[in-house]
């Protein structure tokens, strides 16, 4: 079997795992494999690197992709027409792509249309249905961690509020994690619009009495006094209106209501890059392998999936259908005792 891997959309430590696993399995059934590069962008215009063993062998701890990676979507009945054409041009038998809802939903398109895909879900952002979790957000997690632990302690020495922004758009499984692991004075999700004067006070309150305050905000919590989502502007290909900058935000309104000196900073792409934990490592070897092995069981239009102490495979439309976002009351009853 010849097999085409890319990897699409936003990057994230694990890809790499993946691709060492899926080229090394693949190798045990006598497989070729290729390596399309910058995502949908490789085999829409059939730009690819051959990949042995050898081009893998050393790559499960680092960050990034060899493949690079875009924004590109395929997802027009001309784009697909000429995919698929590139694809049988290169003889090309099945594809696994190395993506979040995006890349994936491309490729469940691609599989409708009669090419032989299995997917592996990607995504710092943890929001795909279907699988428990998904590679990278333990890292990115891990990384805020790291950095809301060490803010906490210059809060404390200043006596000041800091403010820290994480990556979620629309769904704020960072957030979320992050603020319960170093115990945050709030935690805002865009799952639930959040009360700026409730906030305020909780950093008010807490700066009194225990003289520091660190407030955990995905890019795209709103307050629940917002009408709209702000004035970004830049949009990607698949319509994907850029965030930010709501942690700036937070800190005037803590500053101006409170009178407590705050800042604010945010951690951006710091989430997404630098050498995966243990467990993405794992997660990846394994998602890596399964996903070759789906393929040579015929199966297509599905997408590997992590599923208690199993890699199961799930439809790519049922997984890419709808977003998995932090439900509100797991989200309350955890964030409770902050
Ligand atoms: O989809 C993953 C993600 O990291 C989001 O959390 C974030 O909003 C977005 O990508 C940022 O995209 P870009 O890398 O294009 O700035």
């Amino acid at each position: 079997m010849k097999i085409g891997l890319l990897t699409g959309g936003g990057d994230c430590p694990g890809l790499n795992g993946v691709i060492r696993a899926a080229v090394l399995r693949a190798g045990h059934y006598g497989d070729e494999c290729i390596g399309f590069l910058d995502g949908w962008r490789g085999p829409l215009q059939g730009d690819w690197v051959a990949l042995d063993a050898a081009d893998v062998e050393d790559i499960l701890p680092t960050g990034g992709t060899i493949l690079g990676t875009s924004r590109t979507n395929i997802a027009t009945p001309e784009r697909i027409k000429a995919v698929k054409a590139s694809l049988a041009d290169l003889g090309i038998d099945a594809l696994i792509p190395i993506g979040g809802e995006d890349t994936l939903g491309a490729a469940s398109r691609l599989a409708q249309a009669g090419v032989r895909c299995v997917g592996v879900p990607k995504t710092i952002d943890n929001d795909l249905s279907g699988t428990d979790v998904t590679f990278g957000f333990t890292t990115a997690v891990q990384i805020a961690v790291d950095a809301v632990d060490r803010v906490k302690t210059s809060s404390a020495s200043h006596h000041r509020a800091i403010v820290v922004e994480v990556m979620g758009r629309h769904a704020g499984w960072i957030a979320f994690h992050v603020g319960v692991a170093t115990a945050a004075t709030a935690t805002l999700v865009p799952e639930v619009p959040f009360d700026v004067d409730a906030v305020v006070e909780r950093v008010r309150a807490q700066i009194a009495r225990r003289r520091w305050a660190v407030v955990v905000v995905a890019e795209g919590a709103l307050p629940a006094q917002a009408a709209t989502g702000g004035d970004a502007q830049v949009v990607d290909e698949f319509g994907h209106v850029a965030v930010g900058g709501i942690a700036a935000h937070v800190a005037a309104m803590i500053e101006q209501r409170a009178g407590v000196e705050t800042r604010s900073l945010v951690l951006g792409h710091v989430q997404r890059g630098g050498v995966p934990t243990a467990y993405d490592r794992v997660l990846t070897t394994r998602l890596g392998i399964a996903a070759v092995d789906a393929l040579h069981r015929d199966e297509t239009g599905v997408m590997v999936a992590a599923r208690g102490d199993q890699i199961a495979t799930v439809s790519l439309a049922q997984a890419t259908g709808t977003l998995r976002t932090v439900p509100p009351e797991l989200f309350s009853a955890v964030t409770s005792i902050a």
